[in-house]
């Protein structure tokens, strides 16, 4: 389904080299798989190459769309970000919600984009948003939202077009410990559905509750643990 081969990620700042991720492999299941590792150590990065936001210096990343395989990292931008739509939601630690749409309109988005029809639009934004406790809230804009509830309003569009694949980067790392955990549950609740949800995570106690846990420091994999 996902898949990161011999993955790495230099940066050059200046006359620094940084190598942000190195020949990191593994191949993705479905369930929770928790990133953890000390800041710094390539976990953005990783995200950000298995999603397509960022392509690596060396190795691939190959995902399954439709029927057949696609080395993910080898598509121009345009391509990486139709692929993306179509299979994955993100989940950001800044929650990257745009200011000037309301809830509704911000997890309506995506759908927009994929040129899905107003009414079916607003049906599905609004379904999602009272999925995540949200349905007095749909016409807010996001800064009369608290942090927590900003968050479920970008879970919710994450999940707007029903993505196989989940990516969520320290989504609870700008909340009190009770929105943290409501916001978690939520995130963890969408392996039921038999998505593969990658997640990275301060939190020891959520990592715990992975299906398994990636270790990784100084951009490399230093071991799976299987849960
Ligand atoms: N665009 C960039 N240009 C140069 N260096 C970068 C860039 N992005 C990341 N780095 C470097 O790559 C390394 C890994 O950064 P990354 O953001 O992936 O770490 P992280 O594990 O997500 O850390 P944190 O837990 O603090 O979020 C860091 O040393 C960082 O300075
Ligand atoms: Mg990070």
């Amino acid at each position: 389904m996902l898949e990161a081969i011999n993955l790495t990620k230099r940066f050059h700042q200046g006359d620094i080299d940084v190598t942000a991720v190195e020949r990191f492999s593994h191949r993705f299941k479905a369930g929770i798989t928790a990133i953890v590792g000390p800041s710094g150590s390539g976990k953005t990065t990783l995200l950000n190459l298995l999603a397509g936001f960022d392509t690596p210096t060396e190795g691939e990343v190959r995902v399954q769309d439709g029927g057949k395989e696609v080395v993910l990292s080898r598509l121009d931008e345009g391509s990486r970000a139709g692929l993306r739509l179509r299979l994955m939601g993100f989940v950001f630690q800044q929650w990257n919600l745009i200011p000037t749409l309301t809830a509704l309109e911000n997890v309506a988005f995506p759908m927009l984009l994929a040129g899905h029809k107003r009414k079916e639009r607003q049906e599905r934004a609004a379904f999602l948003l009272a999925q995540v406790g949200l349905e007095k809230r749909l016409k807010h804009l996001p800064h009369r939202l608290s942090g927590g509830e900003q968050q479920r309003v970008a879970i919710a569009r994450a999940l707007a077009l029903d993505p196989p694949i989940l990516f969520a980067d320290e989504p609870t790392g700008n909340l009190d410990s009770a929105s943290g955990e409501r916001v978690m549950e939520l995130i963890y609740s969408q392996a039921r559905k038999g998505r593969t949800i990658i997640v990275v995570t301060h939190n020891l106690e959520l990592a715990r509750q992975a299906d398994r846990i990636l270790r990784v420091r100084d951009g490399r994999l230093l071991e799976e643990v299987v849960q």
